[in-house]
């Protein structure tokens, strides 16, 4: 396989089909007197945290979803991240509540999770929604892997490919990507292997994955070489080198001409989280409000 048969998916391309549909859905949903609404909450003054929530508030101006913003100082405690949600939670203008990840060093985030009305829940990050996903009831989807079944499904389409028997391996147990991916692989019929800090020959696993699934949070962990000839790769992690510039999980140019296909970093998974994110909102939408 030469370079150039490697399929780079392009997440920004896909991502842009995704959000046209919601703002399609949005629009409609405005014809009809309603007006889908997203609280965003970031604590502290992480320069990353503060980028993304940049992008997801400007991605609700795009798409016609109302959003709000509050800001926390770093210093901020439990009570006043829970009086927030609380409020959030009352307030029948806004269908989904996120809380900007990672929280400052001594907040217990998982109560802060559990604080998140269900219904509101649009990071899918409460047990209600990953016990849903567990028991393969509707509910609302964790915005990266629900990204990456939509863009699976479209080049899968457009390849002839089928996730359907297919050995997937994913690498990270996180609630936030590893497991409700597994979840979400295995109910599309994948045989699913989940890889974390703890297990073994991770190399020989990625050797027999016709989908990889890279969700580590370590710079080029990946090797070229461990990678299955012809497989498809999904890298999720997002790294700045010391040069500056982004890389994932994956070597991405050791990966070339070897993969069938390949996200890049940036460009790739990325887009797709954001994107999602307005689906999800509008799914809390229609569901809360019955339209
Ligand atoms: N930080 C990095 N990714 C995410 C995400 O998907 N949701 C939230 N709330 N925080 C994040």
């Amino acid at each position: 396989m030469n370079q150039a048969s490697t399929t780079r998916l392009d997440g920004k391309a896909m991502a842009a089909l995704l959000r046209a549909e919601v703002t399609q859905e949005v629009a409609e949903l405005h014809r009809r007197g309603v007006q889908p609404g997203l609280a965003v909450l970031l604590v502290g003054d992480d320069p990353a945290s503060a980028v993304y929530v940049g992008s997801k508030l400007k991605a609700c101006a795009e798409t016609g979803i109302h959003s709000v913003q509050a800001r926390l100082p770093a210093n901020a405690d439990a009570a006043a991240i829970h009086r927030q949600i609380d409020e959030w939670n009352a307030d029948n203008a806004i269908d989904g509540i996120l809380v900007q990840l990672p929280l400052p060093k001594g907040i217990d985030t998982q109560a802060v999770i559990e604080r998140v009305g269900p219904f509101k829940d649009v990071d899918g990050f409460h047990p209600e929604n990953l016990g849903r996903l567990a028991a393969g009831r509707p509910g609302l989807v964790a915005c990266t892997p629900a990204g990456i079944m939509d863009m699976l499904a479209r080049w899968g389409h457009a390849a002839n490919w089928t996730l359907a028997g297919k050995h997937a391996v994913v690498l990270g147990r996180s609630i936030t990507v590893g497991r409700p991916m597994a979840l979400l692989l295995m109910q599309a019929d994948a045989t699913v292997t989940i890889c974390h800090s703890r297990s073994l020959d991770v190399a020989g696993w990625v050797a027999r994955a016709d989908l990889l699934v890279a969700a580590v949070g370590s710079p080029r962990i990946v090797q070229g070489d461990w990678l299955k000839p012809g497989s498809v790769v999904i890298d999720v992690g997002i790294h700045r080198g010391s040069d500056g510039r982004l890389t994932g999980d994956v070597d991405f140019n050791g990966a070339l001409g070897r993969v069938a296909a390949i996200t890049p970093v940036p460009g790739g998974v990325g887009p797709m989280t954001i994107a999602q994110l307005m689906r999800n909102t509008v799914l809390a939408c229609r569901w809360r409000q019955r339209v």
